[in-house]
């Protein structure tokens, strides 16, 4: 059933466990995050980026389609409908939407300013019981148009912004979205302890494809309660099907069946997803 952010979250932060957050596309994705959070029992959060809502059709749709996929599905585990970072006009959209959680990134904007407009949406989102996530320094690389130098999170600009009443922040602690580099030197732990000591909302680990499994553990364990993942899940849709149709499969019945096409690539997620969240420890749904 969908639930609002706030409560799951905070009770994650608190048992040092995190709850997966993923980017779905369109209705096979949300079927695949959906079915595999089902099937191991745990609570999730599923996102769309702006990008992905315009392609989908919409805020609305967005919000009908999860909701009508939990209910077809007979999804009971708590899932949170979430917005991946709305700029101020996608964050006022999705919570007319009815989404349960919005992200605010305002980490392009002065800072004055990203502060400013995260509390109008906190104001906005709050009275409907409505979670907000803000975000500080930045995600390197991009994700559906959204660009990031990879800033690090200041640690007096993350307590302005927790002070807004935010539900959880996404710090830029060398976290980068996309493929990690060859060269990447790792996440900054001693800039996360930094902000876990002084923030006490549930933490965000953005562009959580591609960090190796102890760097999540060591970020979960240190307050890190929700992990964006979004890349893993395309890489592992791509591979599928390009084996299938390379493998000549999609000869063996029509050829352009778009159910059999699709098939692959939607249990390649499904299987990722279920892989990571193994990583989370995220605690079963009692
Ligand atoms: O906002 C979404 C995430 O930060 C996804 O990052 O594509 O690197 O997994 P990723
Ligand atoms: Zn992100």
């Amino acid at each position: 059933s969908l639930v609002h952010g706030t409560e799951l979250f905070a009770a994650a932060r608190k048992g040092h466990y995190a709850i997966g957050a993923f980017n779905t596309n369109n209705l096979e994705w949300t079927r695949a995050i959906l079915g595999a959070a089902q099937e191991l029992n745990v609570p999730v959060l599923i996102q769309t980026s702006m990008g992905a809502a315009k392609y989908m059709g919409g805020y609305e749709l967005c919000q009908q389609l999860v909701e009508a996929t939990i209910k077809s599905m007979n999804i009971t585990v708590p899932v949170v409908m979430h917005l991946d970072h709305g700029n101020y006009e996608a964050a006022k959209a999705a919570i007319a939407a009815g989404y349960n959680s919005v992200m605010f990134d305002g980490h392009d904007l002065p800072f004055a300013e990203n502060l400013e407009k995260t509390k109008e949406i906190v104001a906005l989102a709050h009275p409907k019981g409505i979670s907000v996530e803000a975000e500080v320094g930045s995600i390197g690389g991009e994700e559906d148009g959204v660009v990031g130098e990879g800033e690090l999170a200041d640690v007096e600009e993350a307590k302005q912004l927790a002070a807004t009443g935010i539900d959880f922040l996404a710090a830029g602690i060398g976290n980068i979205h996309g493929q990690y580099p060859a060269n990447w030197t790792g996440l900054h732990f001693d800039r996360l302890q930094e902000l876990a000591d002084v923030i006490k909302q549930p933490l965000v680990l953005h562009g959580g494809s591609g960090i190796p499994q102890d760097q999540v553990e060591k970020a979960i364990s240190m307050g890190v309660a929700k992990l964006n993942i979004n890349t893993e899940c395309q890489l592992a849709f791509a591979k599928a099907t390009r084996e299938y149709i390379e493998a000549g499969k999609d000869q063996e019945g029509k050829g352009f069946d778009p159910r059999k096409l699709l098939a692959p690539g939607t249990k390649a997620i499904e299987d990722t997803v279920k892989e990571i969240v193994g990583w989370m420890g995220t605690k079963p749904v009692k």
